[in-house]
């Protein structure tokens, strides 16, 4: 079972993107299929119905390197036509690289097969032509070795005498490095914890028990009380691992007995999965909620000190920036205030404010040249949207951080181009750069910096190993819950599914991921500016299953069916409050409303809200108030009760993100005290 999983963690991995699936068997990679949403009313080529068309137009797509794909070119309407491929215009395709029936079939991806292909349909004297980019990417080519821990090996006992000093090592194996977390009766050992402090702590000299860069934990001074279980977590994107071992203390003048290993024969390495990863979340979760609740019986005043604090706090924390000292200024807290005088919601453009307030995105300005290996996921508001590769060491270099380090740290990024002229996508453009550069948060996409040096400009964020929350979701269908689901809705919501399911979220997990959106939404709110598209598709997730509410609002890409166009304006409109749809009145309180539909999605695995309905009918029942959202079976009756607040018509009667967050933190203590004591049972089942 464990194995079963981590196997699948691998596989995972490899998924990144919403539309990228790299099967383990390469010969069943025919799963690269293209995502077309909202195929309108099926009609086999050769029917007589109307002109030729594409339908649906094939869509840009990306490949792995020595990976298998096939890219469909759908052709309706005319007499019989015929489809073909073609490399450029009207060149014969490379070698590697075929067509058969209008789908284009690539056995085995090399560089020189990424271009422009065009897929021409004749039918008699008439031809249409759709064209389309293929990129073949190295992407997920560094990751490879899942972590395991080779010592402590299964069943090993330290032995120490009282007073002593000892060293708990763990030393594990992987590619990436994994990153060690030690547990002491199954509690995650952090710095927040009683005697506990990391290497580079403030308390590093006073704390008893020390939890050192290379992995080992020191116990000085022991005591009969630290006769535990220790456990050692290895955790990197490509799964995790654990080990344990048993701490045995002895009295002063007792002879210490020899170390006894634990034996070959039986080493069963408690490998927990993702259980050791909720621990952590759990732990980051109630910390932060604890330091809201804190936060909000402040004055004013105090309010803004702490919140730098924790801004300072979190810099440490992402260990990116630790030369922040207390009191140094803060780069993103001067950009902060410097901007806050400002006003902040006139509709001018983003050029005409940065030209008249100069310097306003200096900070954030990197060269275009920093992006690699850019590859286009579709289309948003403003323009194309693409993923890249940033160094962000480059990035600091060019912001003269002092950096000792020089080992490149490429991350993947998401791109944001402004093609459009358009004002008020100029405007929503700005906001989205100030929402993100103003609001940084580990459940938060990072604004990384802003290419802007030549047209077009690009909006760079953070992005993750295993891309958007919505197609992860989707993956956790079993093959029969899709198949309900289509049955129940319709087949044109059939989206097309990854061959290989992913193991589906666990009840505690779910909870966390709701718990995670909301201290995203209510920092935000904390700020006081508005998401407006807080969606599944808006979310990033993790390969250690963390939530980051991003915005990559794939408008007229893969998600277009999720859009939908009323007055000028492109909406999510299942996603919407009445008032924002029919007054264009956006709030914290609309946010709280759509919050609670992208936890919907995470229950019902990315089902699309109101799926039997069509849009206009969503918007008819909207205006006549009729819309009634129905939650899961599977979700926790308290939690049901609280997003059934958050739908609340009259925007008053919903909740605040801070009431939010402190429901979904009880609830998740709840959850994770009877999944804890499942844990132990299970264990305990296990040793007799
Ligand atoms: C093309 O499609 C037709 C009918 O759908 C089928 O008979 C034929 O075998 C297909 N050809 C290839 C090469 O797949
Ligand atoms: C880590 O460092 C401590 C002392 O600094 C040492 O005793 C311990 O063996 C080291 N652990 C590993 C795994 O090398
Ligand atoms: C260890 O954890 C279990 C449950 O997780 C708890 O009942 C027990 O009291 C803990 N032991 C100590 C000494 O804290
Ligand atoms: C360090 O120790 C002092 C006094 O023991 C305590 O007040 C402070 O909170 C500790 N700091 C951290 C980060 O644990
Ligand atoms: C070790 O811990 C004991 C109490 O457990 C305390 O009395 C003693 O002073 C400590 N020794 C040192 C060197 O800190």
């Amino acid at each position: 079972m464990c194995l079963c999983r981590r196997v699948l963690l691998i596989f995972l991995l490899t998924t990144g993107f919403y539309e990228f699936l790299k099967a383990e068997d390469a010969i069943h990679q025919s799963g690269l299929k293209m995502h077309i949403h909202r195929p309108r009313k099926h009609r086999a080529a050769g029917s007589t119905d109307g002109d030729l068309r594409f339908e649906p137009a094939p869509y840009n797509k990306k490949l792995e390197l020595n990976g298998v794909g096939k890219i469909h070119c759908k052709v309706a309407g005319g007499v019989a036509p015929t489809v073909q491929w073609f490399m450029n215009d009207e060149e014969p395709l490379p070698e590697g690289v075929s067509s058969a029936n209008g789908t284009l079939l690539i056995a085995e991806a090399k560089r020189e097969h990424a271009g422009l292909y065009t897929c021409k349909a004749t039918d008699g004297d008439k031809s249409i032509t759709a064209k389309i980019t293929l990129d073949i990417v190295e992407w997920f080519l560094f990751v490879q070795l899942p972590p395991r821990v080779l010592e402590p090996t299964a069943g090993q006992q330290v032995h120490v005498r009282i007073g002593d000093d000892v060293f708990l090592n763990c030393k594990a194996i992987g590619d990436p490095p994994p990153t060690i977390h030690w547990d002491r009766n199954r509690t995650i050992l952090t710095s927040q914890s009683d005697e506990v402090d990391t290497e580079d702590g403030t308390n590093a000299s006073s704390a008893r028990i020390l939890l050192l860069n290379n992995g080992s934990l020191q116990i000085r001074n022991v005591s009969e009380q630290d006769s535990y279980r220790y456990g050692c977590t290895a955790g990197s994107a490509a799964g995790l691992s654990r080990a344990e071992l048993e701490l045995i203390v002895h009295p002063e003048s007792d002879l210490l007995p020899s170390e006894s290993s634990g034996v070959a024969g039986k080493a069963v390495l408690v490998s927990i999965s993702v259980a050791g990863a909720y621990m952590l979340l759990v732990l980051a979760l109630m910390v932060y909620c604890r330091r809201r609740r804190l936060k909000r019986r402040q004055r004013a005043g105090e309010k803004e000190e702490l919140e730098m604090a924790e801004g300072r706090e979190k810099l440490v924390e992402e260990g990116e920036e630790k030369k922040v000292q207390n009191g140094a200024p803060l780069h993103n807290g001067r950009l902060l205030h410097e901007r806050d005088s400002g006003a902040d919601n006139s509709e001018v453009s983003v050029m005409s404010r940065a030209s008249k307030k100069s310097g306003q995105y200096e900070q954030l300005s990197i060269p275009k040249s920093l992006l690699t290996e850019q590859i286009t996921l579709g289309r948003g508001e403003f323009g194309d949207v693409y993923l890249a590769k940033l160094d962000l060491l480059q990035v600091k270099k060019l912001r003269n951080k002092d950096e000792s380090d020089t080992e490149a740290k490429v991350k993947p990024v998401l791109v944001k181009a402004l093609t459009t002229k358009d004002e008020n996508q100029l405007a929503e453009f700005r906001r989205q750069l100030d929402l993100f550069s103003r609001v940084r948060h580990e459940n938060i996409s990072r604004l990384f910096g802003l290419c802007n040096e030549s047209d077009p400009h690009y909006m760079v964020l953070e992005h993750t190993d295993w891309g958007d929350l919505k197609t992860f979701l989707i993956a956790t269908r079993t093959d029969e819950e899709n198949e309900e689901y289509i049955a129940r809705v319709g087949s044109s919501h059939a989206l097309p599914k990854p061959q290989h399911s992913v193991p589906p979220l666990e009840h505690l997990h779910k909870v966390v991921l709701a718990g995670q959106l909301a201290t995203a939404a209510n920092k935000i709110a904390s700020k006081r500016m508005t998401h407006r598209d807080i969606a599944a598709r808006n979310c990033l997730i993790t390969s250690q299953l963390q939530l980051k509410l991003s915005f990559p609002a794939l408008t007229r890409g893969p998600h277009s069916h999720e859009y939908f166009k009323l007055h000028d304006q492109v909406i999510p409109l299942r996603w919407l409050p009445q008032e924002s749809v029919l007054e264009g009145d956006y709030s914290t309180k609309s946010d709280v409303y759509m919050f609670a539909a992208a936890i919907w999605e995470i229950y019902t695995k990315a089902e699309q809200p109101f799926a039997k309905l069509n849009d206009n009918s969503v918007l008819e029942r909207l205006k006549n108030d009729t819309l009634e959202w129905n939650v899961p079976g599977s979700m926790p009756d308290k939690l049901a009760a609280l997003l059934k607040r958050c739908w609340t018509k009259s925007p008053t009667d919903r909740p605040q993100f801070t009431a939010v967050c402190e429901e979904i933190s009880t609830l998740i203590q709840e959850i994770s005290a009877e999944t804890v004591s499942q844990h132990s049972k299970d264990k305990s089942d296990l040793n007799e």
